[in-house]
C-alpha cells in the first residue's frame, strides 16, 4: 500500500518556544499560526515488506540523518511492529532555514502514513501524532488561522477562522538560504534551562493568545501585528538571553525590520515575524503585498523573496 499527502507549512504569529514534555514533545505554551498555500511539502509512503529497514529519500537524494525522526514519526502512527517503509519527501522551498519545514514534512507524513496503513484516524489524533515529531507540525493539520493548545497531557488545535475569511499575504523574505546552526528543538530546550526570561515567556503567552484571537476574529490587521511582534520578540529576547546565546538574525534580518517600520511609518498595514532562523516574514493585505515586495526586495542582503496566501490543511493526493 502506498500514499501521498501534501501539506503547507505554517507561520507562528504567536510562537511555540519550549517544551513541558520532552519524552512526548509537548510544547510548554500555545500558539497561533497561519497555515501558507504556495509553499509544500509532497510526502510519499510506501510499505515495502522486501526492504529490511525504512528508507528516506529528500528531492530525490537519500537522507540518513533525516531518517530516524521520520522513522519515529511513521511508528507513532502504524506502531512500532510495522513493516519497512520507503518515505519520499518534495518540497518546494529550503529545508531547516527557519521556514517551517519540519511541520509541512510531518502534517504530510502522518497523513500519508495514515492512508498507506489504512488506519483512518480522525484527524484530531493525527494533529497530536505530528506534534509528537515537530511540535509545529501539529498546526499544518489545519488551514487558515489556527490555535494549538495545551488540552492535560496532549494537545488539541482548532480553526480560528478559515483561509477565504481573511485572504491575508506573506511575503518571505530569504536572508541566508542555508540550514539554521542549532535546531529549533535543541535551542528552545537550552532557552527553558538556562534564559531568566523564560518562565516569564511562558507567564505571559495566555495573554498574547488572547489578544491576538480576538484580533483574528475581529479581522484587525493592526492589532494582531503588534501583537505578533511583540510575541516574536520575546521569543526571541529569551533565546538571546540564553546561555550560549542563540542569535539566529543576521544584519539582513534587522535591515528588513526597518523597512517594514518604515513602511507601517508610511501607513501601509503590514507586520513583521522571524522564527529560528535569519529570514524575516511580513504579513500584509493583497492589495498590499507588491508594496511590500519591492520594499523588502530593495533591502540590502535580501537574496531571495518567497510569496504566498493563507492556505488549507493537509490533505491526501491520492486515495
Ligand atoms: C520558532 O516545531 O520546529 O518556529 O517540536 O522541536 O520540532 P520541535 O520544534 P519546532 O519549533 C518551532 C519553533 C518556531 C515557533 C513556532 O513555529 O511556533
Amino acid at each position: 500500500m502506498r500514499a501521498t499527502a501534501i501539506a503547507q507549512p505554517n507561520i507562528a504569529l504567536i510562537k511555540y518556544w519550549g517544551k513541558r514534555d520532552l519524552e512526548r514533545n509537548l510544547p510548554a505554551v500555545g500558539s497561533i499560526s497561519v497555515t501558507l498555500s504556495t509553499l509544500y511539502t509532497e510526502m510519499r509512503v510506501e510499505i515495502d515488506t522486501t526492504l529490511a529497514e525504512d528508507v528516506l529519500l529528500v528531492n530525490a537524494v537519500e537522507s540518513r540523518t533525516l531518517l530516524p525522526r521520520v522513522s519515529n514519526c511513521v511508528d507513532i502512527v502504524a506502531g512500532v511492529d510495522r513493516p519497512a517503509v520507503c518515505v519520499s519527501s518534495k518540497s518546494n522551498f529550503p529545508i531547516a532555514a527557519g521556514i517551517a519545514s519540519s511541520a509541512s514534512a510531518f502534517a504530510a507524513l502522518v497523513v500519508a502514513a495514515d492512508a498507506a496503513f489504512g488506519s483512518s484516524l480522525p484527524r484530531d489524533r493525527l494533529a497530536s501524532m505530528a506534534s509528537r515529531a515537530s511540535g509545529s507540525a501539529a498546526r499544518s493539520l489545519l488551514g487558515g488561522f489556527v490555535e494549538l493548545e495545551n488540552d492535560a497531557d496532549d494537545i488539541r488545535v482548532k480553526s480560528l477562522l478559515r483561509a477565504e475569511d481573511w485572504p491575508l499575504e506573506v511575503v518571505v523574505a530569504i536572508t541566508a538560504p542555508g540550514p539554521k546552526p542549532v535546531s529549533s528543538g535543541d535551542a528552545m530546550e537550552i532557552s527553558r534551562r538556562t534564559s531568566p526570561f523564560y518562565d516569564r515567556w511562558v507567564e505571559q503567552q495566555p495573554a498574547d493568545l488572547a489578544e491576538a484571537r480576538a484580533a483574528i476574529r475581529q479581522r484587525d490587521l493592526h492589532r494582531l501585528g503588534a501583537i505578533a511582534e511583540h510575541n516574536c520578540l520575546k521569543m526571541h529576547s529569551v533565546m538571546w538571553g540564553s546561555r550560549p546565546p542563540m542569535i539566529y538574525w543576521n544584519s539582513a534580518t534587522i535591515a528588513c525590520m526597518q523597512t517594514i517600520r518604515e513602511l507601517q511609518n508610511q501607513g501601509v498595514g503590514v507586520f513583521f515575524t522571524i522564527d529560528a532562523g535569519p529570514q524575516l516574514k511580513a504579513i500584509c493585505a493583497a492589495a498590499d503585498a507588491a508594496t511590500v515586495r519591492a520594499a523588502l526586495s530593495a533591502t540590502d542582503g535580501v537574496v531571495e523573496l518567497m510569496q504566498s496566501g493563507v492556505g488549507e490543511a493537509a490533505r491526501l493526493l491520492n486515495a
